[in-house]
């Protein structure tokens, strides 16, 4: 059985990486990796091969970035060729980036099987390019591969069949799991100054968020404010960066040197590899971000996180996690920071399934051992 797995953006890796493990041990199966090369640098790409022990790509598409038609145009011209030299039995997309749904696009008008991972997330917010790229990629898999009961319940109310669903739990928690012992020697905290339990982490690129320099001023204000009780650390995402370097009001608030973390100013850095970020997080007080992949992660490390957004398609991470949904009100953002600064952590129950071992039910399915 020939498999391609498609990756191309930071959240891609860590979701395909133990699923290219587990292939590589059944010897009726031929694991491809075509890298879109959405995310191309070092910080947002080249790291995570090496933290997360992934193959080298077997073909890179250098597509780089642009705009939502130019990279999701340019990978269905690049990818078009190589799936119909190799010929696939199927394809393997992950999550909601462009190059999700555009590799999607294009295996299935080659009539490849197409397998989503990550299956039925909705945030019911069309303006958000990931909702429109998980609707469509749905819509055109055969293999819907879920993490969460509401996944569940939001194809079935769509009209997707139940043969076509598989509740497999979530494969960015295998990542978190195969690699603990390898984040748990990182040595990022002590590079840094930072205790244990006594720092915030924050991570913030949504258009909404960042693009918009109003909401940004207002979120980095009760940031300053939250980094005079808790030092905060910020790994900034380079379409954030862009925006960052606008705000000369805050010039002396937003820090961008090296040495230790002090309170009383935002700790600015360049993104961090998976193995550094994932043991920063760990030992945090608290997260706030607008990231997807982060509030479940936060749901297992069992480390409070506010995310600073009006919805989540990750509902799991409220109600069985440690996430709570706020939006970017400056006033509702200090409000959140006081009350997870008194109460005691929490103690974490992971979701149904989130187990480690969803790569393996997947490539069960998708070897025909489990039948509906
Ligand atoms: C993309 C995904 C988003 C995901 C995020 C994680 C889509 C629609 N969005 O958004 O769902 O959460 O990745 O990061 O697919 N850049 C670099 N180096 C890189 C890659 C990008 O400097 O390696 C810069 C680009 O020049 C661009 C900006 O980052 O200005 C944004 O990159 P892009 O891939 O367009 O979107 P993201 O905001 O990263």
């Amino acid at each position: 059985m020939k498999i391609v797995n498609i990756v191309g953006a930071r959240p891609n890796f860590m979701k395909i990486a133990p699923l290219i493990r587990e292939m590589r041990k059944h010897s009726d199966i031929i694991p491809l990796l075509v890298h879109t090369g959405q995310h191309y640098d070092l910080n947002m790409a080249g790291h995570f091969f090496e933290d997360l022990d992934i193959p080298p790509p077997d073909v890179s598409l250098e597509v780089g970035s642009g705009s939502h038609a130019y990279q999701t145009g340019e990978v269905m011209k690049r990818l078009e060729p190589v799936l119909e030299y190799e010929r696939p039995d199927v394809m393997v997309v992950v999550g909601d980036v462009n190059s999700t749904l555009a590799a999607a696009l294009t295996a299935v008008k080659l009539q490849i099987s197409v397998a989503h991972v990550e299956a039925g997330l909705r945030s019911f917010d069309r303006s958000m390019p990931e909702e429109i790229n998980r609707l469509l990629t749905d819509a055109i898999s055969d293999y819907l591969f879920v993490t969460e009961e509401s996944g569940i319940h939001n194809l079935v109310s769509e009209g997707v069949g139940k043969d076509k669903m598989f509740f497999v739990g979530n494969v960015m928690i295998d990542s978190l799991e195969a690699s603990r012992r390898l984040w748990t020697r990182s040595t990022i905290l002590e590079q840094l100054g930072l205790k244990k339990g006594h720092y915030g982490v924050v991570t913030l690129h949504r258009p909404t968020n960042v693009d918009d320099l109003h909401i940004l001023k207002g979120i980095i204000g009760a940031l300053a404010d939250a980094a005079l009780q808790l030092p905060i650390v910020f790994p900034v995402h380079p379409r954030t960066l862009k925006s960052l370097e606008t705000l000369t009001e805050f010039h002396s608030v937003l820090y961008f040197g090296k040495g230790p973390v002090l309170s009383g100013r935002i700790h600015c850095m360049e993104p961090i590899g998976y193995l550094d970020f994932m043991s920063l997080v760990a030992s945090a007080r608290m997260v706030l971000t607008d990231s997807g992949g982060l509030q479940e992660e936060t749901t297992v490390l069992g480390i409070p996180c506010l995310t600073l957004r009006e919805t989540t398609e990750r509902p799991v991470t409220v109600t069985h996690g440690t996430n709570c949904v706020i939006g970017s009100s400056p006033a509702r953002i200090s409000a959140e920071v006081a009350r997870i600064m008194q109460a005691p952590l929490p103690t974490p129950i992971p979701p149904p399934l989130w187990d480690g071992r969803a790569s393996q039910r997947i490539v069960d399915v998708l070897l025909g051992r489990v039948h509906r």
